[in-house]
């Protein structure tokens, strides 16, 4: 393949990646935008694969035959409410292959000298400073998601010194490697804080804001793409790490205003937030439980239904009978429609996918600040397997971990169902007062089970 092949090639995937991520934002391009990026992946490794400087094509293609033999694999194997797990430990590879490619390109860079090897170093010192960072912050991000590491944040004393000190460390160091030209001294050092700033960062974020770390992680690892595309004088790879690390940012700030939480203060590992662990288990108060039988009766009674689904329902699988609930209800006359807040599950848009798969019409799901007002006038809102989106102490209780996060405000509703197994806490794990109100009623059991059980008895 000609040199002039291969850059129309990486145009093309180029253009296609930005296609993909346009795609993306909306449900209904989504899956078209899914297909623009797997063909822009496709046109981007052949023509980097047989780019005529590239040598070794065999140890290439072995690698990539098991590379991709374990993607599909975790691919078909993977729980939807296992992705942001996946996501994350996926992250920590881009991070570690950044390391790598800086210290390749550290160990042998051909015949650069004078200001030339300076912005040379520079790109491999910031690469590596990248890479590792996001490496074991990723890590450490993974280890929350499976509940291996504490999701409560990590609070040592003067944190927030500790990590201004590894920047300030990190920069003087950034400035001896140039000027030393490649001192190994330097680049070993700023690797060790690396790693130990990327797991500090992480680690002292608590649970709520986790939805913000995975998506400012996949930004970070766009960055590192990025760098270790300045590296290898690869502009496709550079173009793709840009877009990736500019929509993760993009992201991760859209997701903090949802939440009501300062962009800053989470990238900074939690800065300005007092670190308070959440409240815990203790239960306030008596609440009262029902059947299937006695909701079925409910919404017999009812003229207006918002269902307000969380990340139970995923777990339970249960967007297929609670479609069939709201077909029924529909035909029956009932204004039934869905309130979705921004967090709701395990990762951004997890809600709209599980209902768009058990093809609840769009134009009934409505996002949080659309639906928000409307629960005065809402007869019934069901909970189904929501916790902590559905939380009042977050507008109303200053001193609460969720303190000021916007949530959906289900309990103005006349009646209120919450669908769970037990009266445990939900993600963030802060008790939820909703159980208690006077308005509210506990359905006990298997999301899936119960929505049967209610279309059984309707
Ligand atoms: P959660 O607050 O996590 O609550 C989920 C509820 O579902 C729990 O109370 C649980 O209670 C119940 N549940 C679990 N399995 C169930 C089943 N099989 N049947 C019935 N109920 C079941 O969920 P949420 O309201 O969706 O809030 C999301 C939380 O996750 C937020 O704190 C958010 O910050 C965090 N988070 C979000 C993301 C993104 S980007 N969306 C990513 C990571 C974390 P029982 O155990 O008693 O059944």
């Amino acid at each position: 393949m000609s040199q002039g092949l291969v850059t129309a090639s990486y145009i093309v995937a180029a253009v296609l990646f930005i296609m993909s991520l346009a795609g993306l934002s909306k449900q209904e391009s989504a899956k078209a935008g899914n297909w623009y990026g797997v063909a822009g992946m496709a046109i981007a490794l052949l023509a980097t694969i047989f780019n005529p400087e590239v040598t070794g094509l065999g140890w290439i293609i072995v690698a990539m035959v098991i590379g991709g033999a374990i993607g599909v694999r975790f691919a078909l194997k993977v729980e939807m409410t296992e992705m942001p797990e996946l996501i994350a430990i996926l992250h920590s590879f881009v991070g570690l292959a950044a390391v790598f490619v800086g210290y390749n390109t550290y160990m042998d860079h051909g015949e650069l000298s004078g200001a030339m090897l300076n912005i040379h170093n520079t790109e491999i010192f910031l690469g590596v400073f990248i890479g590792a960072v996001t490496f074991t912050g990723s890590i450490v991000a993974f280890g929350k998601l499976r509940g291996l590491v504490s999701s409560k944040p990590l609070t040592l004393p003067h944190r927030h010194k500790l990590n201004l000190l590894a920047v300030v460390v990190s920069v003087v160091l950034l400035i001896w490697f140039v000027q030393v030209e490649g001192s190994t001294f330097a680049m070993l050092v700023m690797t060790l804080i690396a790693l130990a700033f990327g797991w500090h960062l992480v680690a002292s974020i608590g649970g709520a804001d986790m939805p913000v770390v995975i998506s400012m992680l996949n930004s970070y690892s766009g960055w590192a793409a990025a760098a270790a595309g300045f590296m290898l004088s690869n502009d496709l790879l550079i173009v793709t790490g840009a877009l990736v690390g500019s929509s993760g940012a993009i992201l991760s700030y859209i997701m903090c205003r949802a939440m009501n939480r300062s962009f800053i203060s989470v990238i900074a590992g939690g800065f300005g937030s007092d670190g308070v662990a959440a409240s815990g288990e203790e239960e306030d108060g008596e609440y009262t439980e029902v059947n299937a039988e006695d909701v079925a009766e409910m919404l017999k009674g009812s003229s207006s239904v918002i269902i307000t689904p969380g990340y139970g329902m995923a777990v339970a699988q249960a967007q297929y009978p609670v479609a069939e609930l709201v077909s029924k209800l529909r035909a029956a006359g009932v204004k039934v429609r869905f309130g979705i807040h921004p967090v709701a599950g395990r990762l951004p848009g997890h809600m709209n996918v599980l209902l768009a798969e058990a093809r609840v019409p769009y134009d009934v799901v409505l996002e949080m600040d659309e639906i928000n007002d409307d629960f005065d006038d809402t007869d019934t809102v069901l909970v189904i397997g929501a916790n902590d989106t559905v939380n009042p102490s977050a507008s109303e209780d200053p001193a609460s971990p969720i303190a000021g996060m916007p949530v959906l405000e289900v309990w103005k509703a006349q009646q209120v169902v919450v669908f769970k197994r037990s009266m445990n806490t939900g993600y963030a794990g802060v008790q939820n007062p909703l159980f208690f109100r006077e308005n509210s009623v506990m359905l006990f059991g298997d999301a899936k089970d119960s929505v049967d059980n209610i279309l059984k008895a309707l």
